[in-house]
């Protein structure tokens, strides 16, 4: 017997990625078919499966069981009038139990198909039954959805028997599958680099490994490959990318991991334009390989200062309105304080138009107003539009403003009855900031996107080049340090006239408000990339030791070249509907870096740290 599949014409619920299967289906020994296999056309043959008891139950002395592997449920059944000595011993059957079943396929009887499973029409009359081994009671029920995620991971191998999480990984698995077939026929070879390594400048903090050849000394777990993968330029491989394991050590969200996976890609001789048509053509392949969807051939692109001005954001969600406007025209000439106070110091003055959310709570307004506090703003200044005419409208600014100023603002925020104005008044980057998360605060609020399907890809490009850190007093890279200004902004860089208003040729791609990946075209000549250190206070001395490598390499004859990386997590995370980079992970930390399964990060062996000549003063938590 063999292993093999059922079309997917004949299975209720296919899953959307066939089962893994090699070219020459391998002999399976322990079973004749997986537990979504049997069909009617199957009644009157022999055949044993293999799998876990998903739920054993007794209806007057006949024991039904639903047998479960990773394909899915078939029912068993024992009945004592066929082999009452088999049925008797079905009575000790428990979940999770792991069981071989032998026996006949039949047609289920009228009236008890199951309609919810593809495999509800038939079930197996049990002829023999092999215990294999049994199971304790479970500390949760895999058929519930289980809110205590600390108990989900500590019994990790349990919570990823749910078909949830199996899919969801399987799911990973078909991701990774795609992107090596597709860069493989796109010319890509996947070369590893090292995870003991160097320490790379991508803005988080680093994990350190100490190393016992060299006491004192230590490694740096990569924060990405990206020193390495440019050396590999300078190696003449012209076409690379990775599954890259990374590693960055800082504070934890729905989103981010301290160890995470990126699809690394690097190119010799492109441009942008090439670079972001490679990854439309890979995005697009995932989808359609991994989600079974064919998503647009080009997405569409926006620089990073229209994303501010419009979303307040570098990744906007564009699957709903509530544009951010310019209104320095219509209060150019504004008695109120905030407003005329925003435009004197060279500030600007912006709403948004949050559509029928006029009947907006107290404690909404106020929830609103504490988050555009928490980031910078005095106030949040608000109209709920509740009718026509300005004294039908609830607001503590109506009263500053002119009948001239209402109509014009009126025509450029296209404002209707039901609608909420929300203004933000000061320095341009901290208003666009402020409103985007306004923004995005009411869409919550409204559920605006509750059970929306659509996938709404973009580019950002031209991100800044530099950003000013008030706390060191210094410019620092916005991405990293071997990203290449654009073509008009170059001479300013060789030149050392520094500001935040040099441009960066570098992008990011965005789903649905969540930056996907991000990448840039680099710099390649040691004069450019030693201008880039001298911007960001670097020194001479100090570049030559720690990037003395990168700036050798730039001397022999480095290409031109340019890539970026996908966040492998994020990506799955979307195309699994999940909510948390979490749920596909097979091992995840939570959000204090503890993995509670293995309880890691643990003590270790004084012997050991004797070893790496480590001392610690630090007291067990
Ligand atoms: P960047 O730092 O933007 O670029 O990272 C690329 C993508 O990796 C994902 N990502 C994360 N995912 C989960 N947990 C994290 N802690 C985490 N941090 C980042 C994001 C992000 O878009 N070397 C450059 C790429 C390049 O220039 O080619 C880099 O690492 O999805
Ligand atoms: P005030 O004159 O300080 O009482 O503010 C009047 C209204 O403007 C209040 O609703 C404040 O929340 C709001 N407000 C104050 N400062 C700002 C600002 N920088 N941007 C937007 N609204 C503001």
């Amino acid at each position: 017997p063999q292993f093999h599949e059922a079309p997917a014409s004949e299975q209720k619920n296919p899953l959307i990625f066939p089962p893994i299967q090699s070219l020459t289906p391998v002999r399976l020994i322990m079973r004749t078919h997986h537990c979504n296999q049997l069909r009617t056309s199957d009644i009157d043959q022999s055949v044993t499966l293999i799998g876990w008891v998903n739920s054993a139950r007794d209806h007057g002395g006949v024991i039904f069981a639903d047998l479960r592997d990773r394909e899915g449920l078939t029912q068993v059944v024992f009945r004592p009038e066929e082999n009452a000595e088999l049925a008797a011993s079905s009575h000790t059957l428990r979940d999770e139990d792991v069981i071989q079943v032998t026996g006949r396929v039949a047609r289920r009887l009228e009236g008890t198909v199951n309609e919810k499973i593809a495999t509800g029409e038939i079930e197996i009359v049990a002829t023999a039954l092999s215990i294999i081994n049994k199971a304790d009671v479970l500390p949760f029920q895999l058929d519930k959805e289980l809110s205590n995620e600390d108990l989900r991971m500590k019994y990790r191998y349990l919570d990823i028997r749910r078909p949830r999480m199996t899919n969801n990984l399987r799911t990973r698995h078909r991701v990774t599958k795609s992107t090596r077939d597709f860069l493989d026929e796109q010319g890509f070879c996947e070369i590893e680099t090292p995870i003991l390594s160097k320490s790379t400048p991508e803005g988080a903090r680093d994990f350190l490994v100490p190393s016992r050849l060299q006491p004192g000394s230590f490694y740096a777990l990569p924060q990405a490959p990206q020193q390495y993968k440019q050396l590999l330029m300078v190696g003449g491989i012209e076409k690379y990318f990775q599954i890259a394991k990374c590693f960055r050590d800082e504070d934890l969200r729905a989103d981010r991991q301290p160890e995470f996976t990126q699809i690394d890609i690097e190119s010799s001789f492109v441009d942008q334009k090439d670079i972001l048509a490679l990854v439309e053509g890979l995005i697009g392949r995932i989808f359609q390989e991994a989600k079974g969807v064919t998503i647009p051939a080009s997405f569409e692109r926006m620089t990073w200062r229209q994303a501010m001005d419009q979303y307040g954001s570098d990744k906007p969600d564009r699957r709903f309105g509530y544009h951010i406007t310019d209104l320095g025209a219509v209060f150019a000439e504004s008695t109120f304080k905030v407003f005329s106070g925003a435009l004197q110091s060279g500030g600007v003055i912006k709403a948004i138009n949050a559509k029928g959310f006029s009947n907006i709570s107290t404690g909404q307004v106020e929830a609103l107003t504490q988050l555009a506090i928490q980031h910078g703003a005095k106030g949040l200044a608000y109209i709920q539009v509740r009718g026509e005419t300005v004294d039908t409208w609830r607001s503590p600014i109506t009263k500053f403003l002119s009948e001239t100023e209402i109509a014009a603002m009126k025509d450029a925020l296209n404002i209707e009855t039901g609608d909420l104005i929300l203004f933000g008044a000061g320095p341009w980057e901290q208003v666009c900031e402020i409103l985007g998360r306004v923004r995005l605060a009411c869409a919550e609020m409204q559920k605006l996107l509750e059970g929306n399907t659509d996938l709404n890809f973009l580019w950002v490009t031209e991100f800044p080049l530099l950003a000013f850190d008030e706390e060191s007093n210094r410019y620092v890279a916005v991405h990293h340090p071997f990203t290449r200004p654009i073509k008009e902004d170059e001479e300013k860089l060789l030149k050392g006239e520094l500001s935040t208003d040099l441009r960066a040729n570098a992008y990011d791609v965005v789903l649905n408000g969540h930056e996907l990946g991000g990448g840039s075209i680099r710099i390649h000549e040691a004069p450019l990339q030693s201008a880039m250190f001298k911007a960001l206070g670097i020194s001479e001395e100090q570049a030559a030791e720690e990037f003395g490598h990168i700036l050798d390499a730039f001397r022999f004859g480095a290409p031109p070249h340019g890539g970026l990386a996908l966040g492998l997590d994020r990506l799955v995370m979307l195309i699994c509907g999940e909510q948390s980079i979490r749920e596909v992970i097979a091992f995840p930390k939570n959000n204090k870096g503890n993995d509670l399964m293995s309880q890691s990060p643990a003590e270790v062996d004084p012997k050991q740290l004797r070893d790496l000549r480590i001392q610690t003063t630090a007291k067990k938590p």
